[in-house]
């Protein structure tokens, strides 16, 4: 809204060159963003997951819970799998199915599944988690949907809760790990709203909200069976780039949500 208000205001100060520079810049850096924001998720993922470390791997335990007793392998569905940040935490025998909707990940999470040859990982599906069915998974197939950093970016959570409580087998969990609003009013949270402004944040982060409350939106979907959840804070990094680059992301969420 405020970049439009801006080339607006620069047109009826007849800065028309102004105007066309900027709108030129901002196209240019759109087309790119698609391509850089994959080597940028890359290259911040093994810093990320330092911090994260001990919060996934509590909530990866899951898939043992899931496994425990059953021969066969579990089905595994992660949506938004950008370059394979979580490929090192699947450490049960699993067929796993990877959603994303940028074909530029491909060459990362090919570079990175390397490393993993131990892992039955299928090819990268495209497509969307509002839209399961058109990325071709039919009803009740995994026994676990994972989602991290994700629903900060998605069009329409609801959408995205329906599609993944449809692909999950009767008992099935969802396992999230998602950053979310500040709670109480905070510098944090002042910080939140300024970066969202004009979209700024969104724009550099490839469309990645600040301010949803995605630990209430995944508890107000009515049909999940149970929801577990708990809310910490990202610790600090000791490299100076995470650290402030991630400030804005700490306040974090991670549970699970059952079929
Ligand atoms: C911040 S990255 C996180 C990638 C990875 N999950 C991780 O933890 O590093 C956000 C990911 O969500 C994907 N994404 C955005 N909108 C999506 C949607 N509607 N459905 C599925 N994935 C989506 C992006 O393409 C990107 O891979």
């Amino acid at each position: 809204m405020l970049f439009k208000c801006l080339i607006l205001t620069l047109l009826l100060l007849d800065l028309k060159l102004f105007a066309i520079t900027i709108l030129s810049i901002h196209l240019i850096l759109l087309a790119l963003d698609k391509q850089f924001f994959p080597f940028l998720t890359d290259a911040c993922t093994e810093g990320y997951n330092e911090m994260a470390d001990p919060f996934k791997k509590k909530l990866f335990q899951e898939l043992q819970s899931m496994k425990n007793g059953s021969t066969s392998k579990l089905r595994i569905l992660e949506v938004g799998g950008g370059s394979g940040a979580n490929l090192k935490y699947y450490q049960v025998p699993a067929i796993i199915d990877i959603l994303e909707p940028n074909p530029n990940f491909e060459y990362y999470f090919k570079k990175n599944a390397a490393n993993y040859k131990e892992l039955e990982v299928n090819p990268l599906t495209q497509g969307f988690c509002e839209d399961l069915l058109a990325a071709g998974f039919d009803n009740d197939c995994f026994d676990i949907v994972i989602s991290t950093l994700v629903l900060c970016s998605v069009n329409d959570q609801n959408k995205c809760y329906e599609e993944i409580h449809r692909v999950l087998k009767p008992g099935g969990k969802f396992l999230y790990v998602e950053h979310v609003y500040a709670e109480q009013t905070s510098f944090l949270k002042t910080m939140q709203k300024v970066l969202m402004i004009g979209n700024f944040w969104q724009f550099l982060n490839d469309g990645c909200c600040l301010d949803r409350n995605t630990d209430s939106t995944i508890k107000a979907f009515s049909k999940w069976s149970k929801v577990e959840q708990e809310k910490f804070d990202l610790p600090f990094s000791s490299n100076m780039f995470h650290r402030v680059f991630n400030w804005p992301i700490t306040p974090h969420v991670m549970g699970y949500a059952q079929k």
